[in-house]
């Protein structure tokens, strides 16, 4: 998955597109490029890296130009290298791609024998070359539909030509593509963040639409070439909230929104005089609900796999959860009785969207948690129910969790209320200290220096094993997901009771284990499974709300203790110490925190 931008302008936009691009870089950042029409050639530059380092590159060569596509990669047909860096350009078209042309070596065979010479691993050159072979015989519009017909896959593309130097092509299949409006110039962008900048009013093509953008207008046109109109959206105001200020990375900063985001989500959500919480126009009527099925991917799969405790605990209904990629190809037999709930920061990731979809077609009503309202997952879901975080930039998530268990919860609860299967007092409970998560998520941020002095023992293990049962069992996987990806340290999340049944073989002397053991129902088992641990040399570092000097006596390592909260409440702190031993254990490595090395913010390919 990678990010797309295009502007046509009646001015040089060489500084607009390099902007742009640092801003799509939490789609890809292996390599960069930018094409633009310079004296009625094509100028491609590209590198491998980061926009930084095409920044650098274009000081040297220098560009300029009024129509320039832009690229960040995120490998997938070929290495991060400077050949396989988009645009791919002939001598008459440069091409960026996001997405995968599936059929592209089949296609590549046939233009080889045809004379084309390729120049790189990428399965986009072939794009580039199959319109460059059909501009032999037509127009621009219709070299591309015709090229649009041969491919099989997902792609959102962004096309300039040499001989059509005032203009930019735009396609999308699968993969998605914003289009934004000024009066004098217009643009391309794999979402409305890139363009947010630039514009605030953005149309968004739907599946096998095609685009042509000059600095003066944009045409829209279906897959049969049929002239169409979009409409166009307005973009909310919020650049601020995309700079770092005084915090060193986007990370720590988003880590240190929580309580705020809290705070803000429960606005948005709670009628605090009622103590109803506002959410209306179920697709399916929460008293005939049969079934609720959980799907999403990373972190928000683990909200997911949180949420399924609370719907047990919560009500009678039957909960399943899956990760997407295994849902949208399993034999799933969707029902119209059921209700389907996809969670996702971006609402672009790519099996989640696959997913929804596949529920749709068979007719089954959906529901999308959400961060970017603007998103594709935001247009397909029946209900969107936003988490209010604001961006998050930070490709690890952390402030996108905590608003994802938040609206699930919230959710979780208005449909106990509404089929009456919830007692009132132990609503309004959690409702009492729901209202005051905020605060005690700051007592935890208030002490981080104690995990910043942890994390020195951490920089030189083997590995690590992250234990909990009950609802800190996802915290768990969790806490070790935020942990792998950012040290690139191998860490394993576990349920406690099933540690005996494997991974207990790995636990040495020294080895560090992760405990996450609130005062739940769960406590005294999972103190058990860890004296288990300790009794193998393992090195106990304990996250309890609860002081027990028996039970934990002087074999543990280290504890960190957490605020008492509502029991069913425990994952919303316990969490935050894990988020921030990941952050210190890879500051102090010297990692990069905001983008760790090969991954990306959004996974737009399946
Ligand atoms: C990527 C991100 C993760 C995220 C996952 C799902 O892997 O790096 O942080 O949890 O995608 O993304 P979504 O936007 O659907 O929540």
């Amino acid at each position: 998955m990678c990010g797309i931008i295009g502007i046509a302008s009646y001015k040089d936009i060489s500084k607009e597109i390099l902007e742009s691009l640092k801003k799509l870089e939490y789609r890809g950042y292996d390599s960069a490029g930018i094409s633009t029409i310079n004296n009625g050639e094509i100028v491609e530059n590209k590198c491998a890296g980061k926009v930084s380092d095409l920044e650098k590159l274009i000081k040297k060569t220098s560009l300029s130009g009024n129509i320039g596509i832009g690229h960040v990669r995120w490998a997938t047909h070929g290495a991060p290298n400077q050949a396989n860096a988009h645009p791919h350009s002939s001598e008459e078209v440069s091409v960026v791609h996001n997405g995968i042309i599936e059929n592209s070596a089949i296609i590549k065979k046939e233009l080889i024998d045809k004379g084309h010479i390729f120049k790189s691993q990428t399965d986009t050159e072939v794009v580039t070359h199959l319109i460059t072979e059909n501009l032999k015989k037509m127009n621009y519009l219709e070299s591309v539909f015709e090229t649009l017909k041969k491919l099989e896959g997902s792609f959102a593309l962004g096309i300039i030509f040499k001989k059509f130097n005032n203009l930019i092509v735009g396609a999308r299949r699968g993969s998605p593509l914003a289009v934004g409006y000024t009066d004098k110039e217009k643009y391309i962008g794999s979402d409305s963040y890139a363009l947010n900048s630039m514009t605030k009013e953005v149309s968004y093509l739907d599946d096998g639409d095609v685009c042509v953008l000059t600095k003066d207008k944009i045409e829209f046109f279906d897959k049969n070439k049929k002239k169409i109109e979009k409409k166009i959206h307005k973009l909310a105001n919020d650049e601020a909230v995309y700079s770092k200020g005084n915090f060193k990375d986007f990370m720590s900063k988003e880590i240190s929104e929580q309580p705020e985001v809290i705070k803000k989500c429960i606005n948005e959500y709670l009628d605090k005089i009622r103590k109803e919480i506002n959410i209306v126009n179920f697709p399916v009527d929460p008293k005939k609900i049969t079934k609720v099925n959980l799907i999403a991917c990373g972190t928000a799969y683990h909200a997911c796999a949180i949420g399924k405790y609370w719907f047990e605990e919560f009500t009678n209904i039957d909960v399943s959860v899956d990760v997407a990629s295994e849902f949208r190809y399993r034999n799933n037999k969707i029902k119209t009785n059921e209700l389907y709930i996809f969670v996702s920061q971006s609402g672009e990731t790519a099996d989640t969207i696959a997913a929804l979809d596949f529920c749709k077609k068979k007719g089954a009503k959906t529901c999308a948690i959400i961060n970017v309202t603007e998103s594709s997952l935001s247009r397909l879901a029946d209900l969107v129910l936003p988490i209010h975080v604001g961006p998050e930039v930070g490709v690890a998530s952390t402030k996108a969790f905590t608003g994802q268990i938040l609206v699930l919860l919230l959710f979780i609860l208005k449909i106990a209320r509404n089929r009456n299967e919830i007692k009132e007092e132990e609503y309004l409970n959690i409702i009492k200290d729901l209202e005051n998560i905020h605060s005690k998520v700051s007592l935890i941020l208030n002490n981080k220096k104690i995990i910043e002095d942890l994390a020195v023992d951490f920089i030189d293990i083997k590995g690590s094993i992250f234990l909990g049962r009950g609802l800190s069992y996802p915290v768990a996987l969790e806490g070790a997901l935020k942990f792998k990806e950012l040290t690139y340290l191998h860490a394993e999340g576990y349920p406690a009771g099933e540690m005996k049944h494997g991974p207990l073989a790995l636990v040495e002397n020294g080895m560090p284990v992760i405990v996450i053991a609130p005062k739940d129902r769960f406590y005294e088992k999972t103190i058990s499974n860890m004296q288990e641990v300790i009794a193998r040399g393992g090195k106990i570092l304990l996250i309890s709300d609860h002081a027990d000097e028996v039970a934990t006596s002087e074999n543990i390592w280290s504890e960190i203790r957490i605020p008492k909260i509502h029991k069913f409440l425990s994952p919303f702190l316990s969490n935050i110490p894990l988020q921030l031993l990941a952050y210190y254990v890879a500051l102090k490595k010297g990692n990069d925190i905001d983008k760790p090395r090969n991954l990306a913010k959004s996974v737009t390919v399946e």
